[in-house]
């Protein structure tokens, strides 16, 4: 086999042209921001960023060494160590299992006659900042805009918590709230179905976000406490997960009933810990989930304490600032009619997920269906669906996925949808049974 001129395999070995770009770029960004001070971990492939992510230090330290296990972890490549030793430009140490150049100069001009190469420079920072020089119309700056941040890493997030907590003795801080980091979100903005009133004040949560020095600077303080309102299921929790995923910065999720019905003489303390910790963890979104649960409490005849960590919450909440503190703070409620009104003047935006309407539902409907294979006809099913929710189309088209693979089929079709959408609309009819002879 020769690739570039070199014939460097002999025998029947055949390597993995991908692999062995994988490792050469590996080596290659390795080797090149071991030597420059001026590169930073924000520089690396994001991948190769969270292999040799340091959690103490927030960074990747230098320098980074490269191990056959480094390989395997990374490309999930077995033969790594055959691969490596196909080319003569790398040494291959037995012992420390550590690979490094020979002749660095050799194994840069290699890499960059690869077929892709240009597609690997240009995703790369690290390596366009070095093949920069040489003219081949690549460009460090256009490959940093490729480059996800590292505040998206999972690894990122790991480590300011535990830097956290190691400040804290209290470790139950961990468990009253779920921390989301941006890379973890699995449904992003686009494929969100949103009324236009939805994407409206998103948009303009973004820009205040974006402004923030600005509206700092002119005192416009009174910004970024959303109340998401809607029935169960209409993609609320969906939503600010997306926004997560869309600004780059992690997800603090609260549940209100968590932290008062564990901890119910704690639970004043509980609160001021979750606002304390967004605001450690700024910028971020401090999600807080089933909002009624404030008006649950004053209305009954509960515990003093609750009512206590009631009026705390309240005051965290006033005192909590997206233009000071960098907290997007979002609630969320199914029963918007049970908040009074010193709960409501709280929320400089409230938005509504009403049910999707059919055209909605046909979106959802798609997009749910887009890895899915078959002969079926979304608009019809999206006419059917009159007040299912999102979350009831995703039942749904679990149902017809189910039923089409106990037929040993992966492709579904008409009749599995619609049959499902009946099945669903009987335990809808059940579940209301229930509900009035209760
Ligand atoms: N408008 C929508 N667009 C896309 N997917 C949606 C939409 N609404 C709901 N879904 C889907 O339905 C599921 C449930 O949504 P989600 O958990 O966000 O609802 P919720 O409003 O937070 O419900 P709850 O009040 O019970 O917490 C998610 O998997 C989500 O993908
Ligand atoms: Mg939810």
């Amino acid at each position: 086999m020769e690739i570039a001129g070199i014939d460097i395999f002999g025998g029947d070995y055949t390597p993995d042209p991908t692999n062995l770009h994988n490792i050469v770029e590996l080596l290659l960004t390795a080797h090149i921001y071991n030597q420059s001070e001026t590169l930073t971990e924000d520089d690396l492939p994001a991948e190769i960023r969270k292999h040799y992510w340091d959690s103490a230090g927030k960074t990747v330290k230098r320098p980074i060494s490269v191990r056959v296990q480094d390989v395997t972890s990374l490309y999930g490549s077995n033969n790594a160590k055959q691969e490596i030793k196909a080319l003569p430009f790398i040494d291959f140490d037995e012992f420390g299992a550590e690979i490094r150049f020979t002749i660095p100069a050799l194994a840069k001009d290699w890499f960059v006659k690869q077929e892709d190469a240009m597609d690997q420079i240009r995703m790369n920072p690290v390596l366009a900042s070095f093949y920069e020089e040489s003219g081949i119309g690549v460009s460090y700056k256009e490959a940093t805009a490729q480059v996800q941040p590292k505040e998206r890493d999972r690894e990122y997030l790991n480590s300011l918590v535990a830097e956290i907590a190691a400040s804290d003795d209290d470790v139950d801080l961990l468990t009253l709230v779920h921390l989301i980091a941006p890379e973890d979100v699995r449904q992003p903005m686009d494929e969100m179905v949103l009324t236009p009133d939805q994407e409206a004040k998103i948009e303009r949560i973004m820009q205040a976000i974006k402004h923030r020095d600005y509206l700092r600077d002119i005192g416009l303080r009174e910004i970024g406490k959303m109340l998401f309102i809607g029935l169960p299921g209409t993609g609320k929790t969906s939503a600010a997960r997306a926004l997560s995923e869309k600004l780059s910065v992690p997800l603090v999720e609260v549940r209100l009933s968590m932290i008062t019905s564990q901890y119910l003489g704690e639970t004043s303390k509980n609160v001021d810990k979750v606002f304390e910790l967004a605001k450690k963890l700024s910028p971020c979104i401090l999600f807080i989930d089933e909002f009624d649960f404030i008006a649950k409490t004053r209305m009954s005849d509960e515990h003093a304490t609750l009512k206590r960590a009631v009026n705390t919450l309240l005051k965290a909440i006033d005192e909590i600032s997206l233009i000071d503190d960098g907290v997007l703070m979002i609630c969320a409620t199914n029963h918007p009619n049970l908040l009074d009104r010193a709960a409501w003047r709280r929320f400089d935006e409230i938005v509504d997920f009403p049910l999707p309407n059919t055209e909605m539902r046909k979106k959802i409907i798609d997009i749910v269906l887009s890895r899915v294979e078959g002969d079926f006809d979304t608009q019809e099913i999206a006419g059917m669906t009159e007040e299912f929710t999102g979350s009831d189309l995703r039942m749904v088209i679990r149902e017809a996925v189910l039923r089409s693979l106990t037929e040993n089929r992966t492709a579904i079709t008409q009749p599995d949808l619609i049959s499902a959408v009946d099945d669903f609309s009987d335990r809808v009819r059940l579940m209301m049974m229930e509900y009035t002879t209760a």
